[in-house]
């Protein structure tokens, strides 16, 4: 499995991780996945491992494939979301709740709501926290995402990936944005848009930090407010809505991830924000369209373009798991 500088590591966000670090946790992830196409048992790397997962909100893919990734490596996962703790119901703190964790378990996967919480979870406990999305990250969509780009195009150099806003009444949080400028930033020679309305610009910090990472690592980093302008050439289309930290846990699942953001006081100004044909025709030939999802269909994306045949949607989610799996071999692997 190669180096060991993964090892007992959290992973709370990709400003974390070296352009030498990545490299190793994407071929890892390739290796891997090459293995289980090959008929390989990997249940022995991380046999009598335990993770517990918690999601303060829904998920799909994260829940799934973090499951999936613990079972093929030969170790287990224990969803505690929904009241199942204490800490739920305010009865014990979210603090005394981890500290117990700690014992049992080899590991935390957590989706929270904000960031401030996952970084309490991490001072407290002595085992890896990784970091199921929050209202800033979403490390392991990013890693999925550039492990697929790898995977197609055997390459990152002189490749144009498109990050674009998109249409979407509901409101997820900007964690993939947060994640994918970090990781694109230590790429020598990648070239990463950022499309989006300007008051999707991301907040300046992140900017500046992301500028400083491309700066030492020789990547191109753009913000653009134009999607067509921004698709010319791409090689990759990825399309994701999103709002802000400071709006998005307004949007709780009671109120349906409604926030007062500005495309749902003025849906008509920013419905435009679509990937179609159209757009998927500036690209290079044989451009590809991503999307993390859940996808609202027919808003962000048209039917023709997420279910064509240059859609990379169900590789994005598969590579979820192998990606999942490479840094929970290196980090908790023997
Ligand atoms: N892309 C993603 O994180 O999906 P889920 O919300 O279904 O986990």
């Amino acid at each position: 499995m190669g180096a060991h500088s993964l090892k007992g590591r959290d992973v709370l966000s990709m400003a974390d991780f070296s352009r030498e670090e990545i490299d190793i946790i994407l071929q890892t992830a390739l290796e891997l996945k090459r293995g289980i196409s090959r008929g390989e048992f990997q249940d022995h790397i991380l046999r009598g491992k335990a993770a517990a997962m918690v999601f303060e909100t829904p998920s799909s893919r994260t829940r799934m494939s973090f499951w999936r990734a613990m079972q093929q490596l030969g170790g287990a996962a224990e969803d505690l979301s929904g009241g199942k703790v204490w800490s739920d119901s305010g009865v014990e703190s979210w603090g005394d709740t981890c500290r117990v964790m700690d014992r049992y378990f080899d590991i935390l996967i957590a989706r929270l709501l904000a960031q401030s919480t996952l970084v309490e979870a991490a001072n407290l406990l002595t085992i890896p926290v990784f970091n199921a999305s929050t209202d800033y990250e979403h490390p392991f969509q990013a890693l999925a995402d550039f492990e697929t780009v790898l995977e197609k195009k055997g390459r990152f150099d002189n490749v144009k990936y498109v990050l674009t806003w998109a249409y979407h009444e509901y409101n997820p949080p900007m964690g993939l944005v947060v994640s994918s400028m970090y990781l694109a930033s230590r790429l020598p020679n990648f070239q990463f848009v950022l499309a989006c309305p300007e008051e999707y610009t991301p907040p300046q910090d992140i900017i500046d930090r992301t500028m400083g990472y491309a700066a030492e690592n020789g990547a191109s980093i753009e913000i653009v407010h134009d999607l067509k302008k921004a698709a010319k050439d791409a090689d990759f289309i990825n399309a994701y809505c999103y709002v802000m930290p400071d709006v998005f846990r307004a949007g709780s699942p009671e109120n349906n991830w409604q926030a007062p953001t500005p495309h749902n006081k003025e849906p008509e100004r920013f419905k435009h924000w679509r990937v179609d044909d159209d757009v998927m025709k500036l690209g290079k030939p044989g451009a590809k369209f991503m999307h993390c999802m859940p996808a609202a269909v027919g808003h962000e994306v048209t039917a023709d373009v997420i279910y064509g045949p240059n859609s990379l949607i169900q590789d994005e989610a598969e590579n979820r798991l192998h990606a999942q799996k490479a840094v929970l071999a290196l980090t908790l692997g023997a």
